[in-house]
C-alpha cells in the first residue's frame, strides 16, 4: 500500500493495555509514525486493514483469544496484503521467522523508543527495496472541482513522460464517467479494469486488457457504463496498480473530482498526487478543504503537488493571493491555450503531439521532466 512518504501508518494488534499505552507514549511527540488504531482482537485485523490502509502491521505474537499473533500474520498474508509485519514477543518466547510468513522483524520486549523506531524504519526500508515495483512511479491527477483539466493533463502528461523514454500506463480512474473512453473515443466493447481477474492477476492478463493508444501509451480503461463503477473495489484497484507497477515505469491516473473509497485507493497506491488548481475562488476554496482531508488521512505535504492550470487566465486571482490561499506557490504551471487544447481534445489526440512547439506543450514537457527527475537514471535503463 505504498505510501512513498517517510511517514509510516501503523496498525497495532495488542491486547496488553500497558504495552499499547507504552507504544502510544513513544509515538506521542513525533510524526514519523502514525498509529492508526490498536486492536485487541486478531479477528478484526483484516477488516481494519481494508478500512485504514496501514503501511505496516505490528502484532503481539503472544496475543490471547481466538487467534494468536502468528495466526493473525498468517491470515493477513493469505488475504494477499503486501504489508510488512513486525511481531512483538518476549525473550523467553523467541519466534522463528520462516520465509513467506510475512513477518519481517521481531521486536523483543522490553524495548526502548530507539529500538522501536529503528525496527519500524528498517522494516519499511527493506520492504520497499525488496518489492519488484520499487522503481516505478505512480501519480494521480486530481482536482477538488470538475472541469479544471484533469483528464486533459493526465493524458498529455502521460504522453510527455513516454516521450522521455519511459514505458507509461494511463489509468482511467474516473470510474463512473470514463472520461478517457470519451476523450479517445474507445469503443464500448474495449475491455476495462473489470475484465482483470479478481484473484491472482498475472502480467499476461494485464496485456489483454490494456488499450493501446496511437500516442504510444497503454491505457487501463474504466467500465463503459456508470452503474458498473460500483463493481470495482478498492482491492481491485490496489491489485491492478501493483501489477501495473511491475510492467510500467510510470503510471498516471486520471481521477474524478470526488472523494470515495476508490479514489482513496488510487491515492494510496500513488507516490504523488498532482492536484490541479485554477485561479478562481471556488477551486481554491475546495482545494483548501481537500488539504484538510489529506492531512487527516496522514498524507505528508510532499505527496501533494499543485499544478496551476490556465495560470494566465484573464481576470484570474493573482499569484500572490493564490500562494497565500494554497499555503505555497504551485509546483507547476500551464498556460491557457483554448485553440490548441480544445481542438486536440476534439480529435482525441494529445496536444503535446499535435503541436510540440506550443508554449503549453513545452510547459507539459518541463512538468514531465521535473516530476521524473529523481528517476532519470531509469531512463537510460528504460531505453536499453
Ligand atoms: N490549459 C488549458 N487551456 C485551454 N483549455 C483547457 C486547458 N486545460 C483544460 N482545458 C479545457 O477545459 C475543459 C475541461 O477539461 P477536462 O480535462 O475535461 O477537465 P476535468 O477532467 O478536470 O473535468 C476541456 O474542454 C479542455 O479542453
Ligand atoms: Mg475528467
Amino acid at each position: 500500500m505504498g505510501s512513498p512518504s517517510s511517514q509510516i501508518r501503523l496498525l497495532l494488534v495488542e491486547d496488553v493495555s500497558q504495552v499499547a499505552q507504552y507504544i502510544r507514549n513513544l509515538l506521542n511527540a513525533q510524526d514519523q509514525v502514525k498509529l492508526l488504531d490498536v486492536l485487541t482482537d486478531g479477528r478484526k485485523v483484516i477488516d481494519q486493514i481494508r478500512e485504514l490502509r496501514p503501511d505496516m502491521l505490528m502484532v503481539d505474537a503472544l496475543l490471547q483469544g481466538k487467534l494468536n499473533g502468528l495466526e493473525v500474520a498468517e491470515r493477513v498474508r493469505q488475504a494477499g496484503f503486501d504489508l510488512p509485519i513486525i511481531a512483538l514477543t518476549v525473550p523467553q518466547k523467541p519466534i522463528k521467522v520462516g520465509p513467506g510468513m510475512g513477518i519481517v522483524k521481531v521486536l523483543s520486549m522490553p524495548f526502548s523508543g530507539f529500538d522501536f523506531m529503528n525496527a519500524l524504519q528498517a522494516a519499511s526500508a527493506e520492504h520497499r527495496a525488496s518489492s519488484p515495483d520499487a522503481l516505478s512511479r505512480v501519480f494521480s491527477v486530481f482536482a477538488a472541482k470538475g472541469g479544471v483539466g484533469k483528464t486533459t493533463v493526465a493524458f498529455n502528461l502521460a504522453v510527455s513522460v513516454a516521450q522521455l523514454g519511459f514505458r507509461v500506463a494511463l489509468v482511467d480512474g474516473s470510474l463512473q464517467f470514463a472520461d478517457l473512453r470519451t476523450l479517445l473515443r474507445v469503443p464500448e466493447s474495449a475491455p476495462s479494469i473489470l475484465q482483470l481477474p479478481t484473484d491472482r492477476i498475472a502480467e499476461s492478463d494485464l496485456q489483454e486488457v490494456m488499450w493501446r493508444d496511437p500516442s504510444g501509451i497503454d491505457i487501463l480503461l474504466a467500465p463503459p457504463r456508470i452503474e458498473m463503477a460500483e463493481m470495482v473495489t478498492s482491492r481491485d484497484i490496489e491489485k491492478a496498480l501493483s501489477l501495473l507497477r511491475r510492467v510500467y515505469h510510470v503510471v498516471i491516473i486520471d481521477t474524478p473530482s470526488t472523494v470515495n473509497d476508490a479514489v482513496l485507493a488510487f491515492f494510496d497506491s500513488s507516490d504523488g498526487v498532482i492536484q490541479i488548481v485554477t485561479p478562481d475562488s471556488t477551486t481554491l476554496h475546495n482545494t483548501r478543504v481537500m488539504g484538510q482531508t489529506f492531512q487527516a488521512i496522514g498524507y505528508p505535504l510532499e505527496k501533494i503537488r499543485f499544478l496551476m492550470n490556465r495560470a494566465d487566465s484573464l481576470g484570474g486571482i493573482d499569484p500572490k493571493t493564490v500562494a497565500v490561499q494554497l499555503g505555497r506557490v504551485p509546483d507547476f504551471q500551464l498556460v491557457s491555450d483554448g485553440r490548441l487544447v480544445v481542438e486536440a481534445n476534439n480529435q482525441g489526440i494529445p496536444f503535446v503531439l499535435a503541436d510540440p512547439a506550443a508554449v503549453i506543450s513545452q510547459g507539459m514537457a518541463r512538468i514531465a521532466a521535473a516530476l521524473l527527475a529523481p528517476s532519470v537514471p531509469m531512463v537510460a535503463a528504460a531505453r536499453r
